[in-house]
């Protein structure tokens, strides 16, 4: 039986019991993973949270009795604030701790002091969940993109600015009304002044920063301007302009130095980070091999925070285990926990379609055509006839509810065959691309 990596976890809040549920659900995967079963061995916390099932589990209210625990190898910090979550990663390190932490206010602010500490331990500190929730822009950053010179970064990192932002421009709602609302839905942070004066974002970017361009955490460098005094006439006078106005964390390597800014900013309608709305995030990166890319998700709540969080204690899990020439597993699995799901033919892909059809302009056409989707059991949801002039075939478009792929082909091949049917068909797939 292989040892399990054993996680004290620190914070039951919501990031907290998102990460016990993500850990507990996709727990085979995860050891499959990691090469080794994670096993949640103690929780720190001062209330539980019956969003999560933590039966069996050990807990202590005193959180620092996880800090102290020796069965502990990862000490996870999801209480927030730069005071008592400061003293119980030090302390948690002082003990050979390795540590993962979403605080991205003390990473900014107090992160050169944990790493020194950590360094001289010899332990590791992962924050991917400190910046933009579920987007693994760290890892992005500092791995995949790591061949490349940043050239910029722009990036809409308080999912609660944007909110404000979107309402006001696709509603009309005034700023102090739609804040009220993200309070409300839970986005918003303990003091929302770091959402609107933009002190969130400049966590955020101080720490992409440092990743992007290797140097120190420097927080107080950071230019800060929020959006409070940014009205409706302004949103909609940018849009006149053909812009959009985002509250954006910019870094941007001049040659001369690094510009460290957040603040609100008018972009080009066609750019699609303007079409970045409500709570979520997207970071613009600008690498010199790579060119633009663009990185889009949810920055905030429970579960794609804890995605990442969760992505920091395999990548520790792996560390710990693994051979140093095989820390990470070349296709992300090890070699032999490979999935042996088959990969599925086309036939068998279920998904609505949009088809366009020509057809004679005479009775009884289409209700030959429903005729053979219906004996096939395919639903139309929508459909449209377009007016032509004269004797010049007739398009109709339609959409059909979700349907075999097989299915569907077999019903146009009759279709096509009826004399009444011209040109080729034509159809696509439809993927609504919801979560
Ligand atoms: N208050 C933050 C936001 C939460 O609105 O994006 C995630 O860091």
């Amino acid at each position: 039986m292989v040892k399990p990596v054993k996680v004290g976890i620190v914070g039951l809040g919501t990031v907290g019991s998102g990460t016990v549920n993500v850990l507990q659900r996709n727990s085979a995967e995860i050891a499959s993973r990691v090469g080794r079963p994670i096993e949640i061995s103690h929780i720190g916390a001062r209330r539980e949270n019956p969003n999560c099932n933590i039966e069996g589990i050990k807990v202590s209210r005193d959180i620092f009795a996880v800090a102290a625990d020796p069965e502990v190898d990862i000490l996870v910090e999801l209480i927030g604030g730069t005071t008592v979550a400061r003293d119980l990663i030090l302390q948690a390190i002082s003990n050979g701790k390795h540590i993962v932490t979403a605080n991205k206010a003390l990473i900014a602010e107090h992160g050169n002091e944990i790493f020194t500490a950590a360094h001289a331990k010899g332990v590791d500190v992962a924050f991917e969940a400190s910046v933009a929730g579920g987007i693994p822009i760290l890892k992005s950053l500092g791995e995949g993109l790591a061949a490349n010179h940043i050239k910029w970064i722009a990036g809409i990192i308080n999912g609660t600015g944007n909110f404000i932002l979107t309402e006001m421009r696709e509603k009309g709602r005034a700023f102090a009304d739609v804040l009220a609302e993200a309070q409300a839905l839970g986005y918003a942070e303990a003091d929302p002044t770091f959402d609107v004066e933009g002190i969130d974002a400049a966590h955020k970017l101080t720490i992409l920063a440092s990743i992007a361009y290797g140097i120190p955490l420097q927080f107080s460098k950071v230019y800060t301007e929020g959006i409070s005094n940014l009205t409706t006439e302004d949103v909609e006078a940018a849009e006149q302009f053909g812009y959009r106005i985002k509250h954006l964390g910019i870094a941007k390597d001049t040659g001369n130095g690094i510009e460290l800014r957040v603040h609100p900013t008018m972009i080009p309608h066609s750019v699609l980070l303007a079409s970045v709305n409500g709570v979520m995030n997207a970071i613009m990166v600008d690498g010199d091999a790579v060119g633009p890319t663009l990185f889009y998700g949810a920055g905030a709540g429970a579960e794609p925070t804890a995605s990442s969080v969760v992505a920091d204690i395999i990548e520790l899990g792996r560390a710990l285990t693994a051979d140093h020439d095989e820390r990470v597993p070349y296709l992300g699995f090890h070699a032999d926990a490979m999935n042996p799901a088959p990969v599925l033919p086309i036939d068998d892909v279920v998904c609505p379609f949009y088809i366009r059809l020509h057809v004679q302009d005479k009775p009884g056409v289409l209700a030959d055509i429903t005729r053979i989707l219906s004996d096939n059991s395919i639903s139309i949801e929508a459909m449209q006839q377009k007016d032509v002039d004269g004797d010049a075939p007739v398009p109709i478009l339609m959409m059909t509810h979700s349907v075999r792929e097989a299915d569907l082909n077999a019903a146009l091949k009759k279709i096509a065959a009826l004399d009444t049917v011209l040109d080729e068909i034509v159809r696509i797939r439809v993927e609504l691309l919801t979560a």
